[in-house]
C-alpha cells in the first residue's frame, strides 16, 4: 500500500537538498541541540519571524530557503509557544503539523529538543506517530499520479533526532503498531465496494494471523444453523455472501481471564434495500462498514504491540441491496436470541446486524464487557457532527473509561440517554419489536434497539457514523476513511483492561 510514511531515529547531518526542523517559543531561541550542531540560528530565524509576523505560536511554522549558513536547503521552524491556556503540548498534533509544513521535501531531519528544557522519548514517539497519521494515503487506484496532482509527491523520509533516541525507538514500536492498525482500518473504509464485498473483508482479516490473532470465518450456512436470521436477512438481496468473522488475541497473563468484546457493524454496503436511499451521496454507504474495519484496525494494534489483554473482535459483514429475493418492509424475521423483528425499513439494517452478533458474542465468549462499534444512523450526525462520536452504555463505569480515553486519544465520545421511554417506540404491534421507531431520537431508539440483545453484560455501543468517515481534514488525518476507534480503544485497553 502507498502512503506508508518512512521515520527513523538517528544523528542529523541536515545534508544539501534535505529540509531541517527546529523547534522555537515566543523568544526564537531554538533548542540547544540545534546550536550545538548548526551554530547560532537565532538572528537568521530572528531575520525571517520579523519579516512574515511569526511569533513562534503553536500551530504557525517559518519556512526559510536557502538558509545561510546551512547546506540544507531549508529551514522549516515551527512554534511550539505555550498557548493562553498553558495545555501541554501534544506530540501527535505537532508531528501531523510539521509533515504538513515540509511537503516537497525529500529528506527531512527534525532536531526534536523542546527550545528550553526537554522532550522525552515517549514525546519523540508520540510526535513520529503523528507523522505517519498524517502521511497516509490512499491512491493506490490513481493511474496518473505526478503529472496531475502536485500534493501526491511521494512522502519525505524522515529522521528524527533525539537525546533520547533509544527510548524513542522503544516507545515507537508500540505507536507504530497503532499506526499500522488505523491504517489498515483507513484502508478498509476507503476500499470502493466491488473490491471490498464480505467475502474479501473476511479475506483480509485472515492477514492478522500472522500476528498471532486466531481468525475465524462463519458462512452463511454456519450462521444459518446457529439462527442468524437478522444478520442472513440483510444480506439476502445481494448477489454477495454474507460472513461472520471472528478474531481473538489472547495476551493477558491468564488465557482464561474472560475477553473484552468489541464487535462492529460490517455492512460494505449500504443501498437501503427496498427502503431505497436517494442517490445523492450514495457512494458514502461504501464505509458503512467503519465500524467493523475499527475493530480489525484494534485487533492488529493490540496483537502487533503484544497487549497484555484478553480480547474478541467480531464484524458481522453483509452487503444491503434491492432484489426480487431481498428483504421486504413488513417482513418478520426470528433473530438468534429468539426475539422477533417486524422490519418496517430495510434501511434500518445495521441494527439487525449488530442483534445477531451481538447474541453470538455474549454466546460463545461470556465476555467481561462489550463495546460495539457501528455507523448506525445519520442522525448522530445531526446531533453531533463528524468530531464526536454518539455513545450508549448500561454501565457508568465503562462510559466513564471511554469517555476518559476519548479525552486521552483526542478521539471523543459524547455520552447519549437511554430508557424506558425510548424503548416503547420500537415496540410492534405483530412482532417482539420493530426495527424503527421513527425520525425522533433515531440514534437513542437504534441504540435501544441493539440494548435489546445484550444482557447483563457492561455494554457501550458506539455510533460511528460521523467520525468513521467524511470528517473534516486535520493535522492527523487527510483521509476519508479516517480509521476513527482504534486509537481510542487501544488508549481504553492500555488504562483500563491491560495487566
Ligand atoms: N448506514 C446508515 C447510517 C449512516 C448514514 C451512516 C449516513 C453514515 C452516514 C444506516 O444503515 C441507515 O440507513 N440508517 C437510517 C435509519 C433509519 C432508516 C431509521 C438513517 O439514519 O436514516
Ligand atoms: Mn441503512
Ligand atoms: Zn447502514
Amino acid at each position: 500500500m502507498s502512503g506508508v510514511v518512512k521515520v527513523a531515529f538517528g544523528s542529523l547531518s541536515a545534508p544539501k537538498g534535505s529540509a531541517l526542523v527546529a523547534f522555537v517559543g515566543a523568544d526564537m531561541k531554538p533548542a540547544p541541540m540545534v546550536t550545538a550542531q548548526f551554530g547560532d540560528l537565532e538572528p537568521l530565524i530572528r531575520a525571517a519571524a520579523k519579516a512574515s509576523n511569526f511569533r513562534g505560536a503553536q500551530r504557525t511554522a517559518l519556512d526559510i530557503l536557502a538558509p545561510a549558513g546551512l547546506d540544507a536547503s531549508r529551514l522549516v521552524v515551527v512554534g511550539v509557544a505555550p498557548g493562553k491556556d498553558n495545555a501541554p503540548v501534544d506530540f501527535i498534533t505537532l508531528g501531523g503539523f510539521t509533515f504538513g509544513k515540509v511537503t516537497g521535501a525529500k529528506r527531512v531531519e527534525v532536531a526534536f529538543e523542546a527550545p528550553a528544557g526537554t522532550w522525552d522519548g515517549s514525546a519523540a514517539a508520540d510526535f513520529a506517530l503523528g507523522l505517519r497519521l498524517r502521511g497516509y494515503r490512499f491512491d493506490k487506484y490513481k493511474t496518473r499520479k505526478k503529472e496531475v496532482d502536485d500534493d501526491s509527491s511521494e512522502a519525505p523520509n524522515f529522521v528524527i533526532g533525539s537525546s533520547h533516541a533509544v527510548a524513542a525507538r522503544a516507545a515507537a514500536q508500540d505507536r507504530f503498531a497503532v499506526a499500522e492498525g488505523v491504517e489498515l482500518a483507513r484502508n478498509l473504509v476507503n476500499e470502493p465496494p466491488n473490491v471490498l464485498f464480505p467475502v474479501e473483508f473476511a479475506d483480509r482479516v485472515k492477514s492478522l494471523e500472522k500476528l498471532g490473532v486466531e481468525v475465524e470465518s462463519l458462512d452463511e450456512k454456519a450462521m444459518g444453523k446457529l439462527g442468524m436470521n437478522a444478520l442472513l436477512a440483510v444480506g439476502r438481496g445481494s448477489a454477495r455472501e454474507s460472513r461472520l468473522v471472528t478474531m481473538r488475541w489472547n495476551g493477558a497473563r491468564s488465557k482464561r481471564t474472560k475477553p473484552i468484546a468489541i464487535v462492529g457493524k460490517g455492512v460494505c454496503f449500504d443501498s437501503g434495500g427496498i427502503s431505497i436511499k436517494p442517490s445523492a451521496g450514495m457512494e458514502d454507504m461504501k464505509g458503512d462498514m467503519g465500524g467493523a474495519a475499527c475493530v480489525v484496525g484494534l485487533l492488529h494494534a493490540l496483537a502487533a504491540r503484544k497487549a497484555k489483554v484478553n480480547v474478541v473482535g467480531v464484524v458481522g459483514l453483509v452487503e444491503n441491496m434491492p432484489d426480487g429475493d431481498a428483504l421486504r418492509p413488513g417482513d418478520i424475521i426470528a433473530s438468534m436470541s429468539g426475539q422477533t423483528i417486524e422490519i418496517v425499513n430495510t434501511d434500518a439494517e445495521g441494527r439487525l446486524v449488530l442483534a445477531d452478533a451481538l447474541w453470538y458474542v455474549q454466546e460463545t465468549f461470556s465476555p467481561r464487557a462489550i463495546i460495539d462499534l457501528a455507523t448506525l444512523t445519520g442522525a448522530i450526525i445531526v446531533a453531533l457532527g463528524n468530531d464526536v462520536a454518539g455513545l450508549f452504555s448500561n454501565n457508568d463505569e465503562l462510559a466513564q473509561r471511554l469517555a476518559a480515553a476519548g479525552e486521552a486519544s483526542g478521539e471523543k465520545v459524547w455520552r447519549m440517554p437511554l430508557g424506558a421511554a425510548y424503548d416503547k417506540l420500537i415496540d410492534s404491534k405483530f412482532a417482539d419489536m420493530k426495527n424503527t421507531g421513527g425520525r425522533s431520537g433515531g440514534s437513542i431508539t437504534a441504540a435501544q434497539f441493539v440494548q435489546r440483545f445484550v444482557k447483563e453484560t457492561p455494554w457501550a455501543h458506539i455510533d460511528v457514523a460521523g467520525t468513521a468517515m467524511g470528517s473534516q481534514s486535520s493535522d492527523i488525518n487527510q483521509s476519508w476513511g479516517s480509521g476513527w476507534g482504534v486509537r481510542l480503544l487501544n488508549r481504553l485497553m492500555a488504562d483500563s483492561y491491560e495487566d
